[in-house]
């Protein structure tokens, strides 16, 4: 389903990634770790095209994705719960989740796609008319991927959903992840600094550091391997 294939991303002289391949099957769930400012974010920036290529190509379902704008990637059916959830403050819950429907592929069934959502997140349900920047840290993160939802994705790209939240609202969050994987067939890419919780919900990971992919496999391999630890301890280990 994606492919993203020897790509680089500067930024002026600042190299963000270097030569980053990466595969995702349809129904996949993929881990992206690794220590702030190993390029996590500049990945999704490449998918989402909001940052360019300096060499490199990224396919989605066989297609190149070059020259297309981040709404026609969104059209694709890639959806992004953006880092630091950026939801909009003065619109209700309802309201930031109709705005999901302007990334939608085809005409939707609205009503059904924002139940299925409050399904997801019962207390987004409870909420609904409430302002979203009055809710907690957690519900501004489910209404970040409610959104992103209701833009009727097939491949989900999710960065640091866990960021600041205590945790069992981390815990509630991330079983919600594993279900519209494992009930939705939701093809996942996962980014995370909680690594333990990332490796465990997903088929496969990718360490990145410093730009580069330093290993890449089944999340107990990985584990058992050391190369988890390294890439959080700068490779001192
Ligand atoms: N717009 C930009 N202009 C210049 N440099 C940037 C820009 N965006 C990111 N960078 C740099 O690129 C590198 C990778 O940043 P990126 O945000 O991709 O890391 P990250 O892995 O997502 O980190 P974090 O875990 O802190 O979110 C960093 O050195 C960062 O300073
Ligand atoms: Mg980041």
């Amino acid at each position: 389903m994606l492919k993203v294939d020897n790509i680089t991303v500067r930024y002026g002289g600042l190299t963000a990634l270097r030569d980053v391949t990466l595969e995702l099957d349809e129904g996949g769930f993929v881990a992206l770790v690794g220590a702030n400012g190993a390029g996590k974010s500049s990945l999704f920036k490449a998918l989402l095209g909001t940052a360019p290529l300096a060499a490199g190509r990224i396919m989605f379902d066989g297609r190149d994705l070059a020259g297309l704008q981040t709404h026609e990637r969104a059209r694709l059916g890639i959806g992004h719960v953006p880092e630091g959830r950026h939801v909009f403050k003065n619109m209700s819950v309802s309201e930031n989740l109709m705005c999901g429907f302007f990334a939608a592929s085809r005409t939707v069934d609205r009503q059904r796609s924002l139940d299925f959502v409050f399904s997801l997140f019962p207390r987004l349900a409870e909420r609904r008319e409430q302002l979203a920047g009055t809710l907690s840290g957690g519900e501004q993160q489910m209404v970040a991927i409610g959104r992103a939802l209701t833009g009727n994705p097939r491949l989900l790209l999710l960065d640091e959903p866990s960021m600041g939240l205590a945790p069992a609202i981390v815990d509630e969050i991330f079983a919600c992840i594993g279900r519209l994987h494992d009930e939705q067939s939701m093809s996942v890419l996962l980014v995370e600094q909680r690594v333990g919780e990332a490796l465990e919900l997903c088929d496969r990971a990718y360490v990145l550091q410093s730009g580069v992919v330093t290993a890449e496999g089944a999340a107990e391999e990985l584990t058992r391997m050391g190369h988890i630890s390294r890439a959080y301890s700068g490779g001192l280990e």
